[in-house]
């Protein structure tokens, strides 16, 4: 119980105190995460920066039409300086390329995106699990240390043949 001195004018004086304290703790919540978007702490869901795709602005691109950028042809390619990248298109229900092939022991920039609905791209017995998004670009990068065969599976549910979305990616010597 509270003492009989508190009375009802020194409960306000509490009341203010407190209304003031949680009225300090939203505004630096608030502004502690507007900052981190400011500063880049979020990571960017659009493209991995750094990683410039010709036709692609910001990680976003026409998902009806890929002409002008590397998703017209998908498939691992190994730039001129030495570095790999692999461009995928998940549409209803396949990815594609149908099979692909990528090189043991290098690192490897992955690119996913999507021909019409969202998509899954997780590869089993892995930790790479990402969304293939409609107009948008999920970029990764990666080292496939064994040389063998493993499953990518479509793990987002796409419609009326997403239990067969998979295909196969090539660990190659
Ligand atoms: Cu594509 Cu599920």
């Amino acid at each position: 119980a509270l003492p009989a001195r508190l009375d009802h004018h020194t409960l306000e004086r509490y009341e203010g105190v407190w209304l003031v304290l949680a009225l300090i703790m939203v505004i630096l919540l608030f502004g502690g995460v507007l900052a981190s978007f400011v500063s880049g702490t979020y990571p960017s869901l659009t493209g991995e920066s750094g990683h410039h795709i010709t036709g692609v602005e910001n990680g976003r691109l026409d998902p009806r039409n890929f002409a002008g950028t590397p998703f017209a042809t998908p498939g691992v390619r190994r730039n001129a300086d030495g570095t790999y990248e692999g461009f995928v298109v998940a549409r209803a229900f396949q990815f594609e390329p149908a099979v692909l092939k990528v090189p043991a022991g290098q690192p490897i920039v992955l690119h996913v995106t999507s021909a019409d609905v969202l998509h899954g791209f997780f590869i089993e017995g892995t930790n790479i699990n990402t969304t293939a998004i409609p107009g948008q670009v999920s970029s990764f990068t990666t080292t496939f240390q064994r040389p063998g065969l493993l499953h990518v599976i479509c793990n987002e549910y796409c419609g009326a043949g997403h239990h067969n979305m998979m295909t196969r990616l090539v660990v190659e010597v």
